[in-house]
């Protein structure tokens, strides 16, 4: 049996820089037309030149393979001037709040205080792209932002505003309520619970923020995935870090999914019977959401099962060790 997806996309990518960006963004560039890409460098991708750099990176990185980046800005107050120069240049702008997940220290503290840029956003048409947590109870931390979201939502009805890596059946009912909310979902979080993560021996590899949550929240967000909720797009968040700060004190949050991604999100679909929901969930909503058209190429993935290395370089992917049925083939 053979699958073929038209254009895939990644709505939620980090492939870092140097030596990790030109290991990782191969696997990406393999399985999908394009992504978007986060801007979390150290220091931010926050001006013209940092962005201009970036994108040549990554497309030295991709080639041959035609992958199209949609590149982010980390968000800062920028002024109008400064906006409308960007504009050109971008896809979206990536708000963190301060310190909620690696590299997010200079994000943002006073969530009332940027209004005016988000203001000038949805005068130029820009989305706005959430990493959407607080700094409470870990588990409550995607539902105590929510309220923030309605605000924003409410105050700027034409700002499109993505709340990125959604873990609860919370955020999914709030999605129903604005019309200018939408949500993307990784592999993981369709997959694992916290006890996936902690409920046994600690799996590093599974830490991640957000955390991922309870079985009746990985349930209500895998049965929207395979209804074909159109507000609800692919975005892998796969966040690579080298083994010795995963398998360490003080592990950093992040799971390495790219390698896997297509694959397990076709053993995922077939299982639930719900092959055919897979090219809006991959591609089709994010090109009606965002009015998007990326690379006319075709994915196929044939029947070949083969087991994922424990290892890529000092990077470990997730499912690492499996068995998994489906290849991508190019
Ligand atoms: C991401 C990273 O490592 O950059 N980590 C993560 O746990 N998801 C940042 C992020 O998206 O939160
Ligand atoms: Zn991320």
């Amino acid at each position: 049996m053979k699958i073929t997806l038209f254009a895939p996309l990644d709505m939620h990518l980090h492939l870092r820089e140097g030596a990790m960006l030109r290991l990782v963004a191969p696997f990406s560039a393999a399985q999908f037309a394009g992504a978007v890409i986060m801007p979390n460098l150290v220091p931010p991708v926050d001006n013209a030149d940092r962005l201009d750099r970036y994108r040549a990176e990554v497309l030295s990185a991709t080639q041959p393979y035609p992958f199209l980046p949609l590149m982010t800005l980390f968000f800062r107050p920028y002024d109008a001037a400064t906006l409308q120069t960007l504009r050109d240049q971008i896809f979206a702008i990536k708000l963190y709040p301060e310190g909620v997940t690696t590299n997010s220290s200079g994000g943002v503290s006073d969530m009332a205080a940027i209004e005016p840029t988000l203001a000038l956003m949805e005068e130029l048409g820009i989305p706005l792209l959430v990493h959407g947590e607080t700094h409470g109870f870990v588990l409550d931390r995607e539902t105590e932002f929510l309220p923030i979201y309605e605000r924003w939502a409410r105050a700027f009805p034409r700002l499109r505003i993505v709340m990125e890596h959604i873990t609860t059946a919370a955020a999914l009912d709030l999605l129903e309520r604005y019309p200018n909310l939408f949500a993307t979902v990784t592999l993981h979080h369709l997959m694992i619970t916290l006890d996936d993560v902690a409920g046994g021996l600690l799996q590093p590899h599974l830490f991640c923020k957000p955390i991922a949550k309870r079985p009746a929240d990985r349930d209500a967000l895998l049965a929207a995935a395979l209804s074909g909720h159109p507000k609800l797009m692919f975005g892998s968040d796969s966040a690579p870090h080298p083994i010795d700060r995963k398998e360490a004190a003080f592990c950093a949050a992040g799971v390495f999914s790219a390698p896997v991604l297509l694959p397990m999100l076709v053993e995922l679909f077939e299982r639930h019977d719900a092959l055919d929901r897979l090219p809006d969930f991959v591609s089709g909503n994010a090109c009606c959401i965002h009015g998007l058209t990326p690379p006319s190429r075709i994915v196929k993935l044939v029947e070949d099962p083969w087991q994922v290395p424990a290892r890529y370089g000092d990077v470990v992917p997730f499912a690492a060790g499996q068995t998994l049925r489906w290849r991508v083939v190019d």
